[in-house]
């Protein structure tokens, strides 16, 4: 099956990255967001970021005008129906998503495959969701989707093999990286990486050192490029709030309860970047 135009539902900051890294592979893509105003914001951060790549001499003006073609915006899931292939990237919770599946099986062709980004949340069950399981399939991006090279590829129970190689081949037409990857709670990404950030917000929440001494201790004594607390605030902690969730409900062991200061700040709106507050201020 030849996969050529490509569908992806939720603009905020995966969904943009993620039809914007599809059309500059020369995928013909339609970006879908329930929000007009997600839509618009995820539309204009990919102009944006288009341009910076030409300002700084990684593609050609030309090669900006050419992604931008191939780029348009949809207000309803039923235009799914001209889609071979649908990525789903709305927010990190079971029954929303539960439900874009649901209206997805019921508008895309019958050939179309439909993954979605989740970064925790069982495929197995998502695909449960539809009556085509073998089609559905886990394809997580890292932020920035532009720039990160690995695509975690999941396999839910059902998912055949066509659809596996299908993504794979996709995958490698990105310029990224798969890794094959089975369906447990958190994949190995956030299963490795979220119980960190956690424990990070514990270091701030006992008052052990200040987010900027914890970042500097992790950066500089472990080598990491970023301090897990900036970290956080760039993957948003509401999300960071939710696969600690999933990993707590998903092995049912207590080291993985998220920390009462990450809740407490998702509950005062402080999301991180996206919300001007997190960790950190921003502009
Ligand atoms: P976000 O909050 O920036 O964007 C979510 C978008 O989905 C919003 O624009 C919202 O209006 C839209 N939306 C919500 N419900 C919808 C529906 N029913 N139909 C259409 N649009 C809907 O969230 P973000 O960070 O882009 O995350 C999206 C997904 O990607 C989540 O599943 C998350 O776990 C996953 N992910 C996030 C990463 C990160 O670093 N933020 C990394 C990898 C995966």
């Amino acid at each position: 099956m030849t996969i050529q135009n490509i569908m992806v539902i939720g603009a905020g900051q995966m969904g943009a990255g993620i039809a914007q890294a599809h059309a500059q592979a020369g995928f013909d893509v339609l970006l879908h967001d329930m929000s007009e105003e997600a839509l618009h914001q995820g539309q204009k951060h990919i102009e944006k970021w288009l341009a910076r790549s030409v300002e700084k001499e990684r593609i050609t003006e030309e090669a900006k005008d050419a992604t931008l073609h191939r780029l348009h915006v949809s207000s309803t899931l039923k235009d799914a129906a001209s889609s071979d292939f649908v990525i789903e990237a709305v927010v990190e919770n079971m029954d929303v998503k539960k439900q874009v599946f649901r209206e997805l099986d019921a508008f895309a062709p019958n050939h179309a495959i439909l993954a979605s980004n989740t970064s925790s949340l069982p495929i197995t069950e998502i695909a449960a969701a539809t009556n085509r399981p073998e089609q559905v399939i886990g394809m997580h991006f890292m932020n920035p989707v532009p720039i990160m090279k690995l695509v975690e590829i999941i396999r839910g129970l059902q998912t055949s093999d066509e659809t596996y190689q299908a993504i794979e081949t996709i995958t490698n037409q990105l310029n990224k990286t798969p890794v094959e990857v089975k369906d447990f709670p958190g994949f190995v990404s956030n299963r490795v990486l979220m119980p960190m950030i956690n424990e990070a917000v514990f270091a701030v929440y006992e008052g052990v050192a200040s987010p900027k001494d914890i970042d500097t201790v992790m950066k500089l004594g472990t080598n990491h490029p970023m301090g897990p607390l900036t970290l956080a605030d760039f993957i948003g902690l509401d999300t960071c709030l939710y696969i600690m969730e999933v990993l707590h409900d998903g092995f049912g062991d207590s080291k993985y309860r998220p920390c009462p200061l990450l809740r407490k700040y998702v509950k005062a709106g402080w999301l991180g970047k996206k919300s001007g507050r997190g960790f950190y201020q921003y502009d």
